[in-house]
């Protein structure tokens, strides 16, 4: 049976897959290819994947726990931008920003390492 820190490390490289197909499709969507409803379904999924990778961070993989649990709040920050970006676009434009944050915290959370600047 597979062990916590596996399933982890598959969930958050899946994780990274899947906010990969949310870039193109967002993609797709500027340049009026597709809707948006791709990217939001991907975007909704993704939300459910960062909680479960918290959950299980939290459970048996203590040297993912800090990039997971950042990823968990940079998500739920991820969704508001999203939703209050339609109306506001100046924050629009801080949800493609932190989407960039996103994809940092998922690979720490994927390679087990915290986030943190790098020692001068
Ligand atoms: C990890 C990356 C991302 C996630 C999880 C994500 C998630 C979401 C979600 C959940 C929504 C729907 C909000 C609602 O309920 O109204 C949304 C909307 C949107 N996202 Fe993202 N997003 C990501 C990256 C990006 C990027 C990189 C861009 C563009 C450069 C972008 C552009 C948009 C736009 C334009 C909308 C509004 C769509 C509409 O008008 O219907 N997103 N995103």
């Amino acid at each position: 049976m597979s062990s916590v820190p596996t399933i982890h490390r598959a969930l958050a490289s899946g994780f990274l897959a899947l906010a990969f197909a949310g870039f193109f499709f967002a993609g797709l969507g500027a340049y009026g290819v597709a809707t948006y409803t791709p990217h939001e379904m991907i975007g909704s999924a993704l939300m459910v994947v960062a909680a479960l990778l918290a959950v299980l961070a939290i459970v048996g993989r203590r040297e993912a726990r800090q990039a997971s649990l950042v990823l968990v709040v940079l998500m739920l920050v991820q969704v508001l931008l999203g939703v209050v970006g339609e109306e506001v676009g100046a924050l629009g434009g801080l949800h493609a920003l932190n989407a960039l944050l996103v994809l940092v915290a998922a690979y720490q959370a994927m390679r087990g390492l915290p986030l943190r600047f790098p020692e001068p």
